[in-house]
């Protein structure tokens, strides 16, 4: 089970493109000025920033979010709010450097939506999400990870099923392409939204580090 499959012209000047860089860090900064231009879903014309991602392109961990919020926006950086706080803790409890894994997200581009007034995040639609797969899918084929782990439902449905349920499904793996395997866990802002002593947040916070303690088992496996 995995979203994640090729299904793009093999001849496509992108991939030539690609193809002739000699590292993987000149192959994705190819692929990421090529999404730095992207127009193919109506997200491109409310974003400040391209978010493509960013880390260690030989990585054996990507870490795929729902979208960039407004600081990513602002920033062009993925994970850089407070769900990238606490992110940056669990990485940080599990000895897992930051600056050693890839960070992502199923959409580039920020999905908003205005409420009373403000502007609001928003979950990217099924369209945006199947538009920007093909950028996905060319980073994982540069990357080639170990392991795929999604952060909460959304990037769950975009990577490893249209079906998938986070409520069931978290910390289970999956087979994923080049070998890889996937999970998903619960998104950080999850976690955050829920508050305080008696919300369920701290039995949350017990989940995802079961979850990451397995990610890192596995990282650390032959
Ligand atoms: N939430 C996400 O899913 N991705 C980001 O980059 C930031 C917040």
């Amino acid at each position: 089970m995995s979203l994640l499959v090729r299904n793009l012209d093999l001849f496509d000047p992108l991939d030539a493109a690609i193809g002739e860089q000699e590292t993987m860090e000149a192959q994705l900064a190819v692929l990421h000025e090529h999404i730095a231009e992207c127009r193919l879903c109506p997200l491109h014309a409310g974003r400040r920033q391209v978010v493509p991602g960013e880390g260690d392109a030989s990585s054996g961990l990507m870490i795929v979010g729902e979208g960039p919020g407004e600081n990513e926006d602002l920033q062009g950086r993925p994970f850089v709010g407070k769900a990238g706080e606490l992110l940056d803790r669990i990485l940080e409890a599990a000895e897992i450097p930051r600056e050693t894994v890839f960070i992502t997200n199923i959409v580039k581009c920020r999905a908003t939506e205005t409420v009373d007034g403000k502007l609001q995040n928003r979950a990217p639609l099924a369209p945006e999400v199947n538009a920007c797969r093909p950028s996905l899918v060319r980073q994982v084929e540069i990357i080639q990870p170990k392991v795929i782990l999604c952060l909460g439902a959304p990037a769950g449905r975009g990577v490893i099923d249209k079906g998938f349920n986070i409520s069931e499904q978290r910390g289970q793996w999956f087979e994923g392409p080049y070998g890889s395997m996937m999970m998903a866990t619960f998104h950080p802002a999850f976690i955050l939204r829920r508050g305080g002593a008696g919300s369920g947040a701290r039995e949350l916070k017990k989940l995802v580090w079961e979850d990451i303690k397995r990610v890192r088992e596995r990282l650390a496996s032959g």
